[in-house]
């Protein structure tokens, strides 16, 4: 991933196969489906978020691609200009299975094409047996959608290294993503370091910690010091840990108040203290191990 310093939401990074990706992204995890996901997504596009992530487990892929096609009607961007990820559900793991799933999620979002496709889970509990070998069939259903150009970039969410590793054992295509947890307490250092040497860009989901971050007292001291709120500090946070952050809201004050956190940075020494930040104590919990999620 590209390293230079992003200006705004439509700055963006190069992916290991020269795709461009926003700098910041915009969450829908826990957004629920109909208005509330279409008013939210809405609001994100005009006040300047250029990349949406949504998952089909989400449930709001249909509200938030009426929200992407709407946005596009007022003819205020193109759609070259707008980065739309979704994510393959756990239950259609399997070149078949995935295959059906990728035309599912471009009709349920009213899209020719999708910019970033991920495998949700590396080991969902109805694949435990043969995990490997389903998300290597998947992987070839998301390899042939890209090379017919229906998805521009392929990728991973929640994957650890061991999980990539078995995968880079039958891919052509290299994964170009890896989107895992990344919040105040849960920096994830190595993994992120194994993926920056595999030229993975990680995306780092629950960047507020869901919350949680809200309620500790070393965020709100450092709220105080630079003047921002906390949710600033933590997307910013996130970006100069190397990361594309995934803030969520559903309130349109908010989604905008998350974005603006371009003209400021942390120094090391916040960024190492928000990096030990006591997580579990806020109620914020650590990515799940893959192998032993009950989902
Ligand atoms: P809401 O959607 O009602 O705004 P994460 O991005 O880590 O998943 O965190 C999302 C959670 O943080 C949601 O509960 C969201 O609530 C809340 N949230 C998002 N932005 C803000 C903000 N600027 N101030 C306070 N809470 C926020």
């Amino acid at each position: 991933m590209q390293k230079s310093e992003p200006k705004s939401l439509a700055s963006t990074y190069t992916l290991s196969n020269g795709i461009e990706i926003p700098c910041v992204g915009f969450g829908t995890w826990q957004t629920p489906d109909g208005d509330v996901a279409y008013n939210s997504v809405l609001s994100a596009l005009k006040c300047g978020y250029r990349h949406i992530d949504t998952a089909t487990a989400y449930g709001n892929e249909e509200s938030v691609g009426r929200a992407i096609n709407d946005f596009l009607k007022t003819g205020e961007v193109k759609r070259s200009e707008l980065f739309i990820a979704t994510k393959l559900h756990n239950r259609d793991h399997g070149y078949e299975a995935a295959k059906a799933a990728i035309e599912k999620s471009l009709s349920a979002l009213g899209l020719e094409y999708l910019d970033l496709y991920l495998i949700h889970w590396p080991n969902p509990l109805a694949f435990r047996a043969n995990w490997a070998e389903a998300n290597a069939g998947a992987w070839k259903a998301m390899e042939e959608a890209y090379r017919a150009g229906k998805i521009r970039a392929i990728g991973l969410s929640n994957f650890f290294e061991r999980h990539i590793e078995k995968l880079l054992e039958s891919a052509v295509v290299a994964p170009m993503v890896n989107q895992i947890k990344i919040c105040p307490g849960i920096a994830q250092t190595e993994l992120v370091k194994y993926c920056k040497a595999h030229a993975i860009a990680v995306e780092g989901y629950s960047p507020l910690g869901t919350g949680g971050t809200f309620r500790s007292e070393v965020l709100k001291d450092l709220s105080e010091k630079y003047g921002r709120p906390i949710s600033q500090i933590c997307v910013r946070w996130s970006m100069q840990q190397g990361a594309i952050p995934l803030p969520k809201s559903v309130n349109a004050e908010r989604i905008a108040q998350n974005a603006q956190v371009f003209d400021f940075s942390l120094s090391e020494e916040d960024c190492k203290a928000i990096a030990e930040i006591d997580f579990a104590a806020l109620g914020i919990t650590a990515q799940r191990n893959p192998d032993e999620a009950t989902f």
